[in-house]
């Protein structure tokens, strides 16, 4: 298949999910207006063309936290992707490592951590969500150290799982095994079905040695349940004790948290309003961008943002307002559901492709020079 847009890609995504993991992916927090604002606001810029620059070669790699990159984003956490297509955790593994992309492995996973890190050079990341069983979460830490991950990714935004109206509606965290709707719209879901079949009975493949219920639909119930509302800057501060390794704080959208991530020895914050899945409404991650840089300015801290990335020009746009590197989420669950490990390679190939065509007609030829460049190639649309 042709990569012409993630657009394209999630329509075919679309055609072959059934409802339950399509609402699943493509939905938000209650009014849903965090998620649209995330698109607006990258509207609300133009990246002005430069002509005469010589843009014969312009390179896309970059380097983050030690990680060398074909591109400046990455693939975002995300839990229950391996309901895409069976085995997708896995793909998305392959996929990133030939692409040379940073992958970060949700704790909501289907295939186990140990899984995926076997997968051929692969150099994951691993996200955390804090449990209020911390010996869950301090044995999470475990063996992401033992699977030779050198970075965590530990999300904050979730003390409080809002209500996501397509989830509810189709009881997803609320069933504790399919309904007879769910079983209907899976059999008409059928190439979804059919390649399903193929594998084992799915669960969330990093839980269930803790006990968390028999059938992904309970264990996806529990495990929401299990995250911990009282995590606080005090625990904050024992965790960055704990890990050694490099430490991603994602989910924040105030330069307060983001200078108190900083005291506390973070390594790059995230800016981050989970796509529109948590609190709603929210500011598009675009526009509180340039003050978190701000903050984290003096201190030469990489900043990443994600929700709403879905072009090239996104890409270039949060580059220039100070963003080292941007992360997608949806984008990467939808390519393999449409088509599989190939249809990712292809969605990662098709957007650096935007992101250097967008450079070029810039007239800029590598991502340290659009970095000094920054706002001064935008204008205000
Ligand atoms: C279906 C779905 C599941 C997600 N699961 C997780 C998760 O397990 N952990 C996490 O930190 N973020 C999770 N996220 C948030 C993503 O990491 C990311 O912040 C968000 O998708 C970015 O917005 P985008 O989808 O518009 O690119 C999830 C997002 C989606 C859409």
């Amino acid at each position: 298949m042709v990569f012409t847009g993630i657009d394209d890609v999630q329509q075919n995504a679309e055609q072959v999910l059934p409802r339950l993991f399509r609402d699943y992916v493509a939905g938000g927090a209650h009014e849903e207006s965090t998620m649209r604002r995330n698109r607006q606001a990258f509207g609300k810029w133009s990246i002005i063309p430069r002509c005469l620059q010589d843009v014969s070669q312009v390179s896309t790699h970059t380097c983050w936290l030690g990680y060398e990159c074909s591109a400046p984003f990455m693939l975002a956490p995300v839990g229950f992707a391996g309901m895409m297509r069976g085995g997708a955790d896995l793909m998305a593994a392959r996929a990133a490592a030939a692409e040379r992309i940073p992958f970060c492995v949700s704790t909501f996973s289907i295939a186990a951590l140990e899984d995926i890190c076997k997968v051929a050079d692969v150099d994951i990341l691993a996200q955390l969500y804090v449990f209020r069983d911390r010996a869950i979460t301090h044995d999470m830490m475990r063996r992401a150290r033992d699977c030779g991950v050198r970075t965590l990714i530990l999300t904050v935004d979730t003390a409080i799982t809002p209500l996501r109206p397509r989830d509810e509606r189709n009881g997803f965290r609320r069933l504790s095994k399919p309904s007879l709707t769910q079983m209907l719209s899976f059999a008409s879901a059928w190439r979804w079905s059919f390649n399903m079949l193929r594998y084992k009975q799915p669960e969330l493949g990093n839980l269930k040695v803790y006990g968390m219920g028999l059938s992904l639909l309970e264990q996806a119930k529990n495990a929401a349940a299990q995250i911990d509302p009282s995590f606080s800057w005090s625990d904050l501060d024992w965790l960055r004790n704990e890990w050694k390794g490099k430490l991603v704080v994602k989910g924040i959208m105030h330069p307060a948290d983001a200078n108190r991530c900083i005291a506390a020895g973070v390594d790059s914050v995230m800016v981050s309003n989970h796509g529109g899945r948590q609190l709603d409404p929210a500011p598009a991650t675009l526009d509180v961008l340039p003050d978190i840089v701000a903050a984290a300015g003096n201190t030469n801290h990489a900043v990443i943002l994600d929700s709403g990335i879905r072009r090239g020009g996104d890409i270039v746009t949060a580059l220039a307002q100070g963003a080292s590197i941007v992360a997608l989420g949806r984008p990467w669950a939808w390519a393999l559901a449409a088509n599989g490990e190939q249809g990712l390679t292809e969605m990662i190939a098709g957007l650096r492709g935007e992101v250097r065509d967008v450079m070029g007609l810039a007239g800029i030829n590598s991502v340290s020079s659009l970095r000094e460049k920054g706002c001064a190639i935008l204008r205000k649309a």
